[in-house]
């Protein structure tokens, strides 16, 4: 079996890219602190995959532990997913957000090169790419102006991955850059972490068909789009985890530094995925227009032509059918 180590693989993502990797013949080896996760996961995948997943709850910058745990698996290759993903702690709490993100990767990338492993899957995010350029955007689209320090960081680490391609050859390196990930395994076992505040808008969308919030509250309705409300690209998480198979099956040994970008190709506005998820769920959802969150882009959107020409992959589900029973 194919040992795979995972960061970051007890979080949303990280699970569901645990379930295609047992699906396509991988051992992943997930290596998780649970800062944002709870070790109840680790039994839910071993429902959903019926295999014994092997688990180490480590802080990536413990280098130590994280040597250790090198040492005793031959694996080569990483998919780098740990990292705090909410825009709005991020700016409450920005040292903290460099230190993880920057220092687990700075930790992460040094014991690798310790332990020889230079073969590494970073998982990054659309939110890399500057505002008001032409769309769709493609992976040589300009980036680099970053709105806020969760953004920052994912920019950071691409250029820290950058650097290390350009100045040693034994690196392979892949850049995933996620657009808007939705929904969650077809089980309902890996839904997103709700117990905290969301901080998207189909977590919070599901508070409000749940009950718990009495509506949604739309950020800004005067952009310069068909309907006034920011558009996006949601992909599916399940076809952002089958991404990265992709990735392992037809670009594992191409040497440098290799960029794609995962969505659908589609956008949609925040009414939009309104009225999908009230007419996939047949609910009413309540909401408000607010004032513009500050950082907001008005469209964001990708060209996923890249990862279809070079790793055979395309998104197979869209907007409505990712939303289907999201409530069951
Ligand atoms: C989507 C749209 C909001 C909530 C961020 C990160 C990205 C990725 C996903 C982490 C926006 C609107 C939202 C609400 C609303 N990373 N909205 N009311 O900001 O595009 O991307 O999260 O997972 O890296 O940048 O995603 O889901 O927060 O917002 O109107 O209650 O929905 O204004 O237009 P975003 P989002």
């Amino acid at each position: 079996m194919k040992n795979i180590f995972i960061s970051g693989g007890a979080g949303y993502i990280g699970t569901h890219c645990v379930i295609s990797l047992i699906k396509s013949g991988y051992s992943p080896i997930i290596l998780d602190n649970f800062s944002s996760s709870h070790k109840s996961v680790i039994k839910k995948l071993q429902i959903i995959s019926g295999k014994r997943v092997k688990f180490y709850n480590v802080d990536l910058r413990d280098k130590k532990k994280l040597r250790s745990i090198f040492k005793k698996h031959s694996c080569e290759i990483v998919i780098h997913c740990a990292g705090f993903k909410s825009v709005e702690k991020s700016i409450e709490k920005p040292i903290s957000y460099f230190d993880n993100n920057i220092g687990s990767t700075l930790s992460l990338l040094e014991c690798m090169k310790d332990q020889k492993i230079f073969k590494i899957i970073f998982s990054s995010s659309a939110t890399v790419y500057n505002d008001s350029q032409p769309l769709p955007l493609k992976e040589n689209s300009k980036i680099g102006k970053t709105q806020n320090p969760y953004g920052n960081t994912k920019y950071i680490i691409e250029r820290i991955l950058m650097d290390l391609a350009k100045n040693d050859s034994r690196w392979s390196i892949s850049i995933a850059r996620y657009f808007n990930p939705i929904s969650s395994h077809e089980s309902g076992l890996l839904k997103e972490n709700s117990n905290g505040v969301p901080n998207n808008l189909i977590p919070y969308i599901i508070k409000v068909a749940q009950k718990k919030l009495p509506y949604l509250k739309v950020f800004g309705k005067n952009y310069k789009t068909k309907d006034g409300t920011c558009i996006r690209d949601y992909i599916h998480v399940t076809d952002l985890a089958d991404g990265h198979l992709a990735l392992l099956k037809n670009n594992k040994l191409k040497k440098g530094l290799n960029i794609y970008n995962f969505g659908t190709g589609k956008g949609s506005s925040v009414l939009e995925v309104i009225k999908a998820f009230e007419k996939q769920n047949k609910i009413s959802i309540p909401y408000k227009y607010t004032k513009r969150r500050p950082g907001d882009v008005a469209v964001s959107y990708c060209d996923p032509k890249k990862a279809f020409k070079e790793l055979n992959w395309k998104a197979n589900f869209n907007l409505q059918n990712s939303l289907i029973d999201i409530l069951k």
